[in-house]
């Protein structure tokens, strides 16, 4: 039998996961994973670096999202689902890689840039600075050939690939470098025509929204501006709702453009049509939801299945750093 490829990825817990994540990575995860070893982290350590002040929220934002990848159709047989926390091993590799990495290097970091910028930070805390450290340890520890996430993680992966080739240079060949895989949509635009969706700017469309509140926020979304009859004809190109269409309504997009132009779709018509996709997209998932809320144990037993295969993985890792590393004194 030939050893499958390992993938690994995953999300912080700070809330409910929504179709940008789902675009972004998840819809990978769930096509990947026959195919793969797959690994996906619930990464509370690293949601501390934002939310540390908050830590009685983890608990609760730790099952949900857990309850979103089931939801989604991440299936516990195929995938290794484990808590970052309880794998001490990834805090060992991130305190030995920020060695080698310079702390200008971490400040150029565009997607740090930018959230530091959102959040409104003036200054950095350490550990957030240089929590793209630990993810390299996360990915690392496991030694993922495939990292599949949203666009502005890029710059994250591309740097774990830089602390993986630089470890193997100093001590020797222990680590994988992994590729990154962007989902087909790396960015999904928010309804509201911002760049993205996401939860902070409020404009996020959840996969645990009910048909109502999908429909609700659909109605509200942004569409073309010249637009102000029915008939007047639309540009589908400036159009957000379009653009959703294009990412969930693949198969009817063409005629729908058409149609717009021609003044002969109306947005409420167009709206309607996009809601009725995006609620077939989510039913599925919420009788999924349904079947693991319905017997909430079963997600502690998952978590804990996953975060004992991890822990084993990572001390065998641990152990061919340490010798690598020649600080494994006393066992030879
Ligand atoms: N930084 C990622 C996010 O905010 C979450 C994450 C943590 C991650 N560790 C990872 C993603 C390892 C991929 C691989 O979404």
């Amino acid at each position: 039998m030939i050893k499958k490829k390992r993938i690994l990825t995953g999300d912080r817990p700070t809330g409910k996961l929504h179709l940008g994540h789902y675009v972004g990575s998840l819809a990978n995860r769930v096509a990947l994973q026959e195919d793969y070893d797959a690994f996906v982290i619930v990464a509370d350590v690293q949601a501390l670096t934002t939310d540390w002040e908050y830590p009685e929220q983890l608990a609760e934002s730790v099952r949900q999202v857990t309850e979103d990848y089931l939801a989604v159709g991440i299936d516990p047989e195929q995938t290794t689902i484990f808590v970052q926390s309880l794998v001490p091993q990834i805090a060992e590799l991130t305190v030995f890689y920020s060695n080698f990495v310079s702390v200008n290097v971490l400040r150029h970091n565009p997607t740090i840039k930018t959230e530091a910028e959102q959040r409104g930070y003036s200054d950095m805390t350490y550990g957030f600075l240089g929590y793209p450290i630990s993810q390299a340890a996360d990915i690392t520890f496991c030694k993922a050939d495939l990292v599949p996430v949203g666009q502005d993680q890029v710059p994250h992966i591309e740097f774990t690939r830089r602390i993986a080739r630089r470890f193997n240079e100093l001590y020797g060949p222990v680590l994988v470098v992994p590729e990154v895989l962007v989902g087909e949509v790396g960015r999904l635009v928010g309804l509201d025509g911002k760049a993205k969706m996401s939860k902070s700017l409020n404009n996020a469309i959840y996969l645990s929204d009910s048909p109502q509140e999908v429909e609700a926020k659909v109605r509200k979304a942004v569409t073309d501006p010249a637009r102000i009859r029915a008939t007047d004809p639309g540009h589908p190109e400036v159009c957000t709702v379009f653009a959703y269409h294009q990412i969930f309504n693949k198969e009817e997009s063409e005629d729908i453009a058409e149609r717009c132009r021609a003044g002969t779709i109306s947005c409420v018509a167009c709206k309607k049509r996009l809601t009725e996709k995006l609620n077939q997209l989510l039913e599925p998932m919420h009788e999924r939801r349904l079947a693991y809320q319905n017997n909430p144990k079963i997600i502690d037993e998952i978590l804990l299945a996953g975060t004992d295969r991890a822990q084993k993985i990572a001390e065998e890792t641990m152990k061919e750093v340490r010798q690598a590393m020649k600080i494994n004194y006393f066992s030879q």
